[in-house]
């Protein structure tokens, strides 16, 4: 389902393509740094994706490759997981915002 071997992690050779590696590969829609942390309590829990890019594309096409757009397989992890809910944020770089501050004649 991962494509990816258990006890190491390596990546398969011959993944399936409805595998999550194949499905959000990084070498076809570029690279994002991603974190993914569990939250909850023993009756209500999960895990909570986060992913990181300087371009919104490659996070849109890999959630719509997850979901099997345009005409592909669809991520066989949408079989185990329930998205409840999604947004994209922008985050202004440092430099963006002190010459924002700086134009709106803040110092802080
Ligand atoms: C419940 C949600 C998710 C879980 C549990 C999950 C889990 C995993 C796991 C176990 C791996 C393989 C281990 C690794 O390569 O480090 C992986 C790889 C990856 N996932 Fe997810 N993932 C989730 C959602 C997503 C979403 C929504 C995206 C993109 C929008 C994404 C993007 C990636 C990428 C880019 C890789 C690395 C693929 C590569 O090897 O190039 N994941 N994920």
């Amino acid at each position: 389902m991962i494509g990816r071997t258990k006890p190491d992690s390596v990546e398969l050779e011959d993944k399936p393509a409805d595998s999550h590696v194949a499905s959000t590969d990084q070498d076809r829609f570029g690279k994002i740094f991603r974190r993914n942390t569990p939250y909850g309590t023993v009756t209500e829990h999960g895990t909570m994706f986060v992913g990181f890019c300087s371009d919104q594309r490659p996070l849109t096409t890999m959630l719509e490759s997850m979901a099997g757009l345009p005409g592909g397989a669809r991520d066989a992890l949408t079989r185990y997981t329930r998205p409840l809910t999604g947004a994209y944020y922008f985050i202004p770089s440092t430099d963006a915002l002190l010459r924002a501050t700086a134009a709106a004649g803040r110092t802080t």
